[in-house]
C-alpha cells in the first residue's frame, strides 16, 4: 500500500472511530431522559452522557457490587451507575434532599431495578459518610457540595478497597483552575487535585478537560 492509500486507511478508520463515538452513541434512552428532566426541573444539574457512559464504564470494568453515590439528584448519575454494575450490586446513595430522592426511586422502579439494590440515604453526606464501612466499596462517585470535595475523598479513601475508584465529578483540569477566581470552591478543587497528585494511596488518571476527577485506590495504607 502506498503513502496516500495508508493514510486514507487510517482516514476511513478514524471516521468510523468518530462515529462510533459520536453522540448518537451516547444518545439517552427514555429512562434517562425523564431522569434528565426531573433533575433540570429540580435545579439540580445532572451529569451528561459522556460521564455517565464514564461512570459505566467503571462500574463495569471494576465489577462492582457496592457502589457509593454522593449527591443522588433525580438519579441521572445512578441509571447510568447500575447499568454498569453487578446483577446483585447495591447502589448506596446519599442527599440530602428528600424530594430529589423520591424522583430518584421513581425512576429506578420504573427501569425495573428491585428495592434491594438501592439503599437511598437521606442526609447531610458529611454525616452519613462516617457510617459506611472501611474498605467495603468498589467505586465512589461523589456530586454535591464542591467545597467539601476534599473531604469527599478522604471519605472515599477510607471506604474505597484496594483497587476500587473514586470519581469526583465537575472538576476542572489543573490548568483550567488557573484561571478560577480565588474562593472556597477553588481551593478545594486546589486541595484535591494536589491529594490525587501526592497521596501514596492514589493514583490519579490525567484529564483531559473538565469533568470527572478519578482516581484509583492503592493497597498502601
Ligand atoms: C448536581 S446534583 C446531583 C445530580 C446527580 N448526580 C445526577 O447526575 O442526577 C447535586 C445533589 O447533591 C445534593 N447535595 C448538595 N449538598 C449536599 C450535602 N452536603 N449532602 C448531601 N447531599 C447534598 C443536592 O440536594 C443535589 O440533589
Amino acid at each position: 500500500m502506498n503513502g496516500d492509500g495508508g493514510t486514507a486507511a487510517r482516514r476511513g478508520f478514524a471516521t468510523r472511530a468518530v462515529g462510533y463515538l459520536a453522540p448518537s452513541h451516547l444518545d439517552e434512552d427514555e429512562v434517562l431522559l425523564d431522569a434528565r428532566t426531573r433533575g433540570t426541573e429540580f435545579g439540580c444539574a445532572p451529569i451528561d452522557p459522556a460521564e455517565g457512559a464514564a461512570l459505566r464504564f467503571l462500574a463495569t470494568a471494576l465489577r462492582a457490587r457496592a457502589v457509593v453515590e454522593i449527591g443522588t439528584g433525580a438519579g441521572v448519575s445512578g441509571q447510568w451507575l447500575l447499568r454498569g454494575m453487578a446483577p446483585d450490586g447495591v447502589l448506596t446513595s446519599i442527599d440530602i434532599e428528600p424530594e430529589h430522592q423520591r424522583a430518584a426511586r421513581a425512576g429506578f422502579r420504573e427501569a425495573g431495578y428491585p428495592s434491594g439494590r438501592l439503599r437511598l440515604i437521606n442526609g447531610i453526606a458529611l454525616e452519613v459518610l462516617p457510617r459506611l464501612a472501611d474498605g467495603a466499596y468498589d467505586l465512589v462517585f461523589a456530586d454535591a457540595a464542591t467545597v467539601e470535595y476534599p473531604r469527599y475523598l478522604d471519605a472515599a479513601i477510607r471506604l474505597l478497597r484496594p483497587g476500587g475508584v473514586v470519581a469526583l465529578c465537575g472538576v476542572p483540569t489543573a490548568d483550567e483552575l488557573d484561571s478560577y477566581e480565588a474562593g472556597p470552591e477553588a481551593r478545594a478543587l486546589l486541595e484535591v487535585h494536589q491529594a490525587c497528585r501526592e497521596d501514596e494511596r492514589l493514583v490519579p488518571l490525567p484529564q483531559a478537560t473538565t469533568g470527572l476527577l478519578i482516581a484509583a485506590r492503592t493497597a498502601a495504607a
